[in-house]
Parts: structure tokens; C-alpha cells; sequence
């Protein structure tokens, strides 16, 4: 097949675009190539896709096409330069279009938030976003042409958001010299995330058999316990884990999922019960194959190790901090 990947020179898209490379097709790229590089086999074409004209470098026509696209402008141009050139489209979504994160198990049917009205954009409304990017594509192709894949967490080797590699990397290399872990006490909350190449493998086959319709795509829900205990076997550690309450790391202004001072993947509850607790069931039934979470861990620290255990991150806690906090909640 010959198939054009939006993007391909971020974390997903260049894995998107490796495997269909590796099955065999022929795989073209459009960026600005400012991310990075598509993956050998990959063809780039340079291009803007602010407006209509930044598709220019695209010759002929396509089987199929996936996008990675946050911007709805986006959605726009794409549509209206490549809507009659590419049957099939595949767009990556994200969990984050719905409009409640508090009911555990919600499938596909859940209400969505508000479409983005207008292209100022931001992170603040990056569900309504994805909202606006998934309707603008239904409405242009009709849902036959059309899949939808809700992503949750997406996790393993290359995660840019420093999100998913932050457990592995401390339970690898505790901040405190006895080895110990400061760990959010939360029995109760659910973690699910999914491995960029099990994704990127599962949306490749999408595009093959021109499969459309509207799917969650994250993998099994674990308490999140069982994904501290996962993550410390994997990396075998065998310092303490010291346990502390929601109320007390907020009283510590620690925040919950990313940033500065945070700790990943930890959620408050009952708000975010459903967060990380959504089915995929339809997906599943769809040929999506998830790999166990300790080959997503492993292989998750290694990547950490090689590109900088020190550098500065976008999530977590520094070592200062959580050596700080550890002599607060055990002093
Ligand atoms: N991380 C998560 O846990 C998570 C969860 C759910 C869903 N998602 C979704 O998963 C996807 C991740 O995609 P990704 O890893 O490939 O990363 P990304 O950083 O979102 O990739 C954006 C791509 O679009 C290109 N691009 C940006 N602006 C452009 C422009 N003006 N013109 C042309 N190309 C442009 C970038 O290339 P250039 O900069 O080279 O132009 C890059 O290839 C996104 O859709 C995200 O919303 C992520």
C-alpha cells in the first residue's frame, strides 16, 4: 500500500511509519521536519500544514492515511488538499475528548467535551481539540472513511513526556541513599496505559484493512499497587516504599500526573476514577494486542539510561525534591 503518515518525525508517527515501512509498504511523511527525522525507508516532505498550499509536495494518490495531528487547523487543510486523494484516514485521538474522567469503564459512548470553536489553541483545551479534529473528519468523510482511536497513556521507549519512564528510572536509581521511594498511598486508583509500538502496530492494521468506526486504544486497567509492584520486580528494587496520602501530597503541593513537581500517573480520586480505567474492549475485539507492562518498563528504563538519567524533566520529581519530601513523611 501506499500510505501517507501526517507527522512521522515525533515519538508515534516515526514508529507509525517504521512499522508500515517494515510490513513492506511504501510510507511517505509530511512535517516541517523540525521533531526530528522519519525512519529509514520513510520519505519526507517538508511542508507547513497551516494552510492548504503546505501539502503542495504531495504527488498522487494514497490507500491510506494516518495523522497525529492536536490542531484542528490542521484537520482543515488536510481535508480540503488530500479529502479526495486518500480513502481511508486514521486519525490518533485521545482519551481526553471525553467530558468526564469519573466513572471507571467507560466505553466509546461516553459524552464528549465541546468541539473547539476557532484555531486558538492551547493546552488547556487540547480534548476540545481533538473533539473538533475527530467531527471535522466524520462530517467531511463520513464515518465509513474514518477511524477514530482514542489513545489513553501512551507509554514505553521514547516517551518525550517524561511521563511513563519516571518509575522505572527511580526505582532503577532511587534519589535517597537507603534506596527508599516515595510512592502516592492510592489502593483504590486505576492505571492503564498502552506501548507506542503495540499502538503504532495496531493502527498500521487499521489502515490496512481500512477499518473505521471509533475506538479506545489503551491497554489492561492494573490497581495502581500492582503497577508500583510491577515496575520494582522488572527493575528490581528492594529498598523501602513509603507510602503517603493524597491529602498529604497535596498539602506538599505535589502534583498529580505531569509537570514540574509531580509524581506520574498518580491521579486524585474519586475525580479521576475513570481516568485510567476506560475499556478498550471494542478495540481488542478488533485485533489491538497489548505486551506485558515489564517489557514497556524495561525497555522504557533503557531508554531513560541512554538519553540522560539527569536531564531536566517535564514530570516527576527531581532527586532534591523527593529526598526533601522522604525526610517530611518520615522524620
Ligand atoms: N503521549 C500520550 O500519552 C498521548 C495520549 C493520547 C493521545 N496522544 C496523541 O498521540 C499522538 C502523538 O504523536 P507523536 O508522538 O508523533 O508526536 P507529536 O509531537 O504530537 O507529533 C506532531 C507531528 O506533527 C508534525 N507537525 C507539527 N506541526 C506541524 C505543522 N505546522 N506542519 C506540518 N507538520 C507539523 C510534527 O513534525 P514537525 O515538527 O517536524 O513539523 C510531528 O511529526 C498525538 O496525536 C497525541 O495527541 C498522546
Amino acid at each position: 500500500m501506499r500510505i501517507l503518515v501526517l507527522g512521522g518525525t515525533g515519538w508515534l508517527g516515526s514508529l507509525l511509519a517504521s512499522e508500515a515501512v517494515t510490513r513492506g509498504h511504501e510510507v511517505v511523511c509530511l512535517a516541517r521536519g523540525e521533531s526530528g527525522h522519519v525512519p529509514d525507508g520513510a520519505t519526507l516532505v517538508h511542508g507547513d500544514r497551516s494552510t492548504v498550499e503546505g501539502y503542495g509536495g504531495l504527488d498522487g494518490d494514497f490507500d491510506a492515511l494516518v495523522d497525529v495531528t492536536r490542531f484542528p487547523l490542521h484537520t482543515r487543510t488536510a481535508l480540503e488538499a488530500l479529502g479526495s486523494r486518500v480513502p481511508h484516514w486514521v486519525f490518533v485521538s485521545s482519551c481526553s475528548v471525553y467530558a468526564d474522567h469519573g466513572t471507571p469503564g467507560a466505553d466509546e459512548s461516553a459524552d464528549l467535551l465541546p468541539a473547539l470553536e476557532g484555531d486558538e489553541w492551547s493546552m488547556e483545551v487540547y480534548g476540545e481539540g481533538k473533539v473538533a479534529c475527530e467531527q471535522a473528519l466524520v462530517e467531511a468523510l463520513g464515518a465509513d472513511r474514518v477511524l477514530l482511536a482514542r489513545a489513553g497513556l501512551i507509554a514505553g521507549p521514547g516517551d518525550i513526556t517524561d511521563r511513563t519512564g519516571y518509575w522505572p528510572l527511580r526505582f532503577a536509581h532511587p534519589a535517597s541513599d537507603d534506596g527508599a521511594v516515595l510512592v502516592p498511598n492510592a489502593p483504590d486508583l486505576g492505571t492503564q496505559l498502552i506501548d507506542a509500538r503495540d499502538l503504532a502496530a495496531w493502527l498500521v492494521t487499521c489502515a490496512e484493512q481500512r477499518r473505521a468506526g471509533t475506538f479506545n486504544a489503551s491497554g489492561p486497567v492494573q490497581l495502581f499497587p500492582e503497577y508500583v509492584e510491577t515496575v520494582r520486580q522488572t527493575v528490581g528494587h528492594i529498598g523501602p516504599t513509603v507510602l503517603v496520602d493524597q491529602s498529604w501530597l497535596e498539602e506538599q503541593e505535589v502534583l498529580p500526573w505531569s509537570g514540574d513537581r509531580s509524581l506520574p500517573l498518580w491521579l486524585p480520586l474519586p475525580e479521576y476514577a475513570g481516568f485510567m480505567t476506560r475499556s478498550s474492549a471494542a478495540a481488542e475485539a478488533h485485533g489491538l494486542r497489548t505486551r506485558p507492562l515489564a517489557e514497556t518498563v524495561r525497555d522504557g528504563l533503557e531508554w531513560e539510561l541512554r538519553t540522560g538519567p539527569g536531564r531536566a524533566r517535564k514530570a516527576g520529581l527531581t532527586p532534591t525534591d523527593e529526598v526533601e519530601l522522604l525526610g517530611r513523611a518520615r522524620p
